[in-house]
């Protein structure tokens, strides 16, 4: 056989091996791995590179419709699905799943309809939608939501915080048993409401209103409780449960337990988590305000209870959370030049920084093997929200979503090398050893050195199976 593209010469990771290989790739997928093929329309050397499993980042926002009460507070998106897909590639990312909000009093169905209009022509990557439930109707409930399951979104998140957004543990039971009888996999975000509007209303009446005071509104404890609450609430109802972007040693803890009661629950963490801490909220003016996401980053202690996690297994998938508003009037300071920490959008950008981050804090420090990066950014993402194997894997039949990644490459991260919408980046001055040089989706080099090839509206829109986590053990309900 003729493939269209071979892979000569490289270093090959899946999330159980290291191997030397090449690779032959034929209409979109991987054909053939040997350990020599020389008939290609296409060769590329990839000596001295590591071929991964293009990423997968399964936290992102795009494009979310502005809303009061939401997590944006009013403020407008930076990146839709061109931006953010092209900044993905950059990143050797090669999947997103984002976010398809239902707004209070839409219905589902037409929030996913309206989503699909927004992606349409625009992404260079393959993308699926995570759908959010914020107004759990008897329709929505009955209908709409087991439709949609049925049509290939088997992930649904809920929020327990966000005035527009949350629900009550009666309304998370509802969706929970939805999610249960069409084998959804849940995802929550887990901080508890009430305690942070206590605290933000006596930290704002004693005039203590700058981007910190944000990070002291929701403690660590806000979210234990909240994580605790989710996990028992999943278990009553019988589902697996996602505890997404968990920021320290306490919420983790509530995950271990529940798993040693026999539940499912995957634990998310994020690079913010792990190279961030509160201090970094404490800045002159505004500029806090740039590092402003829910839940905040902690301390130092917590970031060794992530690294513990990540070591240990209990963290099983590292996304971005990337939630990309600008430094200006219509993003961070929409509420004029020194906004109240309330009124600032909730949320950072992060989707071209993920692999590299992880990559040079785990794998160049020690903390983490080859295999296990590739786990935790692709291949895990990949069967937890059912894409695998056809991504997040470098297997015969997969697709041929690949990442020449340079190991020895070293960077300082500054905003003009990304290509996302977004003025500036949380991570600015962070030294990073590894980079990813060639990015390929579906056989196709969308980015090579620094170079945009992919062309906007070639990624396709995936859908879902049947979650990993409803396959490893019978979910059992108290009902
Ligand atoms: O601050 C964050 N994380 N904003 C995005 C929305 C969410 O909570 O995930
Ligand atoms: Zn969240
Ligand atoms: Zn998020």
């Amino acid at each position: 056989m003729t493939f269209d593209l071979v892979i000569r010469n490289g270093t090959l990771v899946t999330a159980a091996d290291v191997f030397k290989a090449d690779i032959g790739v034929k209409d979109g997928r991987i054909a053939a791995i040997a350990e020599r093929i020389s008939d290609g329309e296409r060769i590329v050397d990839a000596s001295g590179r590591l071929v991964l499993p293009g990423g997968i980042d399964a936290h992102c926002h795009l494009d979310q419709p502005q809303a009061p009460g939401l997590a944006s507070k009013g403020a407008k998106m930076a990146d839709g699905f061109r931006s953010g897909s092209i900044s993905a590639a950059f990143g050797g990312t090669t999947t997103f799943v984002s976010f398809c909000v239902q707004h209070r009093g839409q219905s589902l169905t037409a929030a996913v309809k309206d989503y699909h209009q927004r992606a349409e022509g625009q992404s260079v990557t393959d993308y699926a939608f995570h759908l959010i439930v914020s107004d759990p109707t008897p329709a929505v409930l009955g209908q709409e939501l087991p439709a949609l399951i049925r049509r290939g979104h088997t992930s649904i998140k809920v929020y327990m915080t966000y005035d527009a957004m949350r629900l009550d543990d009666r309304q998370i039971l509802d969706v929970f048993e939805t999610a249960r009888s069409e084998k959804a996999v849940m995802l929550i975000h887990a901080e508890n409401h009430e305690i942070i509007g206590w605290l933000a209303e006596r930290l704002e009446r004693a005039g203590r209103t700058k981007p910190v005071e944000h990070a002291r509104s929701r403690p660590l404890p806000v979210e234990r409780e909240a994580t605790h609450r989710a996990v028992t609430l999943a278990e009553i109802a019988g589902v697996p449960l996602v505890v997404v972007h968990i920021t320290g040693g306490e919420p983790l803890e509530e995950v271990r337990r529940a798993r040693a009661r026999g539940h499912v629950v995957i634990a998310e963490t994020c690079p913010q988590y792990l190279v961030l801490t509160e201090n970094d909220l404490d800045m002159p003016d505004m500029l806090g305000a740039k590092v402003m996401c829910s839940p905040p980053p902690r301390d130092t202690a917590a970031q060794a209870a992530l690294w513990r996690g990540i070591e240990d297994g209990t963290i099983d998938v590292f996304n971005s959370d990337h939630a990309p508003y600008r430094f200006d009037s219509e993003g961070k300071l929409k509420a004029g030049p020194n906004p109240p920490f309330r009124a600032v959008a909730n949320g950072i950008p992060g989707l071209e920084t993920r692999l590299v981050i992880l990559f040079s804090e785990g794998v160049v420090k020690g903390r983490i093997d080859l295999p296990r990066f590739v786990a935790l950014t692709a291949t895990n993402n990949a069967k937890l929200y059912g894409l695998h194997p056809r991504k997040g894997t470098i297997a015969v039949g997969a697709d041929a979503d690949l990442v020449l990644w340079d190991p020895e490459a070293r960077t300082t991260i500054t905003n003009d090398l990304l290509h996302h919408n977004v003025d500036y980046t949380p991570f600015e001055g962070l030294d990073v050893e590894g980079w990813p040089k060639t990015t390929i989706s579906r056989g196709e080099i969308i980015v090579d050195n620094g170079r945009l090839l992919g062309a906007p509206g070639r990624g396709r829109f995936l859908t879902q199976e049947i979650s990993s986590a409803w396959k490893t053990r019978e979910m059992k309900a108290w009902i």
